[in-house]
Order: structure tokens, then C-alpha cells, then sequence
């Protein structure tokens, strides 16, 4: 299949999704949706909301059916960068290719952007009543709070904050960067099945996929803050050296981070092989994870 061309057609799927969903800057509070519209239509990859349309048509599902709760991904995903770059946590100027949300809007309106996008995610779960039924939407909203919250990306930047200048052991590394990414992006390769009806056994293997390219995603993400170009990641280089951060490369050193995220990418990619042709998007977005340099 055609990587590029598909993740282009669902990128702008997903755009012009989030473009009808967000609030207008005509409403009251203006420069609040100035700042949620600012931060969440700058370009981003949309890994999260194109991995629920994927998720849907792994098992044969319609992506259309999913699209408010992948577009509510994006919204957790976009309100945790923007909380992320904030001073009081990670300090970075630069987003997406564009200055950080509190940089031009203050502290107090980025912090407040977070807690309407964080919220406006579990309305348009609600919404997403109009075509799926309602005890799939429960499921999906117990499997997104648990992943958003104390339990996952909430968690995760916790122990992150906390490891800043620490000498910390692999099992608390491999907490960090499961919970601060990988919540997210499991609970995103999962939900759009189970709201498509994935039985069990599908359930567990997108799981399994989630859980891995989680893992490889973030490990990624430490490789491009040494090697990346800035330019195409839209976002500092060396961040995290700045910031004394635990990361793989830290811990591992290049190769072997390389490497680590490599195999976590073959384990996803068999756990999803019993579902033939409809989890080729699934399987190539795997590789992208890995291969990619934004
Ligand atoms: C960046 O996520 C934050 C992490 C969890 C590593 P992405 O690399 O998906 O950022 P965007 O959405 O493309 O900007
Ligand atoms: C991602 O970790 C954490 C989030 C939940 C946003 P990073 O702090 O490494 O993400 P970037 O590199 O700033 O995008
Ligand atoms: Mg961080
Ligand atoms: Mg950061
Ligand atoms: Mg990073």
C-alpha cells in the first residue's frame, strides 16, 4: 500500500473533521478558541486519530463512524503538548513548527486551552452516539479516561517530571514512556474497534500492537530530539539533554534505542498478522513509527 497517499487522504479527513468540531474564534470566549484552534490545526502528524479510523477498518468497520473519537484523541493528545511545553514542565519554545501556545497566548490561556480541549474530547465521545451504540461509547469512554488520566499519560509525565536529573533504573523508563505515550496510542489502536464491535481476541491483539508501537513511538520521539532536524519535527532539538530527561538514548545510547524500537515494531506488526488485508494501514503505520524524521 501507499503510506504517504493514505495518511495524506486521512490527515485531511481528520482536519477538516477537528475544523467543524472545535469551537469558532466568533465565539465567546474568543481568545480561548483562538488558542485551541491555534495549537490543534497547526500541522501535526495526527498519528492518534488516523490510528482509531485504522482501528475501525482493521476489523472491517466504517473509519466514518469513528471520526468524533478520533478527532477526541487528538484533543487529549493536543491538550497534553500544550500543558507538556508549559514552563512549569518541559520550558519549550517552539510546537509544531510554530512558537508555543503559552509563548503567544500567556501561561493562564494555554493552561486553560488544555483543560477545554481535555474536556471537548469526552463530548464529542458522548456525540458519537449518533452512530454507535451507547454501551460501546461507555466502553470507550472508560478505556480513554483510564488512558488519559492518573493511570496512563497523566502518570507517565509525573514520573517524568520527577526522573529530571535522576539515574533511573529501566523498569521506571519503560513506566515513563508506557504510560507519558503509550496510553494514548494504545487506547487509540484499540478504541475504534471497540466501537466497530472487536470481539475479544481482537481486542487483546490490538492491544498488543498498541502496547508495542506505543513503546517505539516514544523511543522515536528520544532519537529525533539528538538527530532530528528541527525544521521537520517542528520542535527543539535537545530538549531533553537540556532538561536532564530519562530517555532511551540516555539509558541505551543510539543504536541500541534504534534497535529496541525496531523489534517493539516487528511484535506489533505479528500481532495484528491473523487479521489479513484490513490491518495493512496498521501494519505500515508500525513501520512509519519507526522509519519516520517528524
Ligand atoms: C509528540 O507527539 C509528543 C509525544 C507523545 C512524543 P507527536 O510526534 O505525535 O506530535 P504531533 O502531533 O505530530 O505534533
Ligand atoms: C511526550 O514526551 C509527553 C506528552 C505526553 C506530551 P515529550 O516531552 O518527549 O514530548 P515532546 O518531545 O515535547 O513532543
Ligand atoms: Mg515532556
Ligand atoms: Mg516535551
Ligand atoms: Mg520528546
Amino acid at each position: 500500500m501507499n503510506l504517504e497517499a493514505y495518511l495524506a487522504d486521512r490527515r485531511a479527513f481528520v482536519d477538516a473533521a477537528l475544523d467543524r468540531y472545535l469551537p469558532a474564534v466568533t465565539a465567546r470566549p474568543e481568545r480561548l478558541h483562538e488558542a485551541v484552534r491555534y495549537s490543534v490545526l497547526a500541522p501535526g502528524k495526527r498519528i492518534r486519530p488516523i490510528l482509531v479510523l485504522a482501528s475501525a477498518e482493521s476489523i472491517g468497520g466504517s473509519p466514518d463512524s469513528v471520526i468524533q473519537t478520533a478527532c477526541a484523541l487528538e484533543c487529549i493528545h493536543v491538550f497534553s503538548l500544550i500543558h507538556d511545553d508549559l514552563p512549569c514542565m518541559d520550558n519549550d519554545d517552539y510546537r509544531r513548527g510554530r512558537l508555543t501556545n503559552h509563548k503567544v497566548y500567556g501561561e493562564a490561556m494555554a493552561m486553560l486551552a488544555g483543560d477545554a480541549l481535555l474536556t471537548l474530547a469526552f463530548e464529542l465521545i458522548a456525540e458519537n452516539i449518533a452512530t454507535v451504540a451507547p454501551d460501546r461509547i461507555v466502553t470507550a469512554l472508560k478505556l480513554i479516561s483510564n488512558a488519559t488520566g492518573t493511570w496512563g499519560m497523566v502518570g507517565g509525565q509525573v514520573v517524568d517530571i520527577e526522573s529530571e536529573g535522576k539515574q533511573i533504573d529501566v523498569e521506571t523508563l519503560r513506566y515513563i514512556h508506557a504510560h507519558k505515550t503509550g496510553a494514548l496510542l494504545t487506547v487509540s489502536s484499540l478504541v475504534g474497534a471497540v466501537l466497530c464491535g472487536a470481539d475479544e481476541a481482537q481486542q487483546a491483539a490490538l492491544q498488543k500492537y498498541g502496547k508495542s508501537i506505543g513503546l517505539a513511538f516514544q523511543i522515536a520521539d528520544d532519537i529525533l530530539d539528538i538527530v532530528g532536524d528541527q525544521e521537520k519535527i517542528g520542535k527543539p532539538v535537545g530538549s531533553d539533554e537540556g532538561n536532564d530527561k530519562a530517555t532511551y538514548p540516555k539509558l541505551f545510547g543510539l543504536d541500541e534505542s534504534r534497535k529496541m524500537a525496531h523489534e517493539e515494531v516487528a511484535k506489533a506488526v505479528a500481532a495484528v498478522e491473523g487479521f489479513g488485508e484490513p490491518a495493512e494501514p496498521l501494519r505500515a503505520i508500525a513501520r512509519f513509527i519507526v522509519e519516520r524524521d517528524l
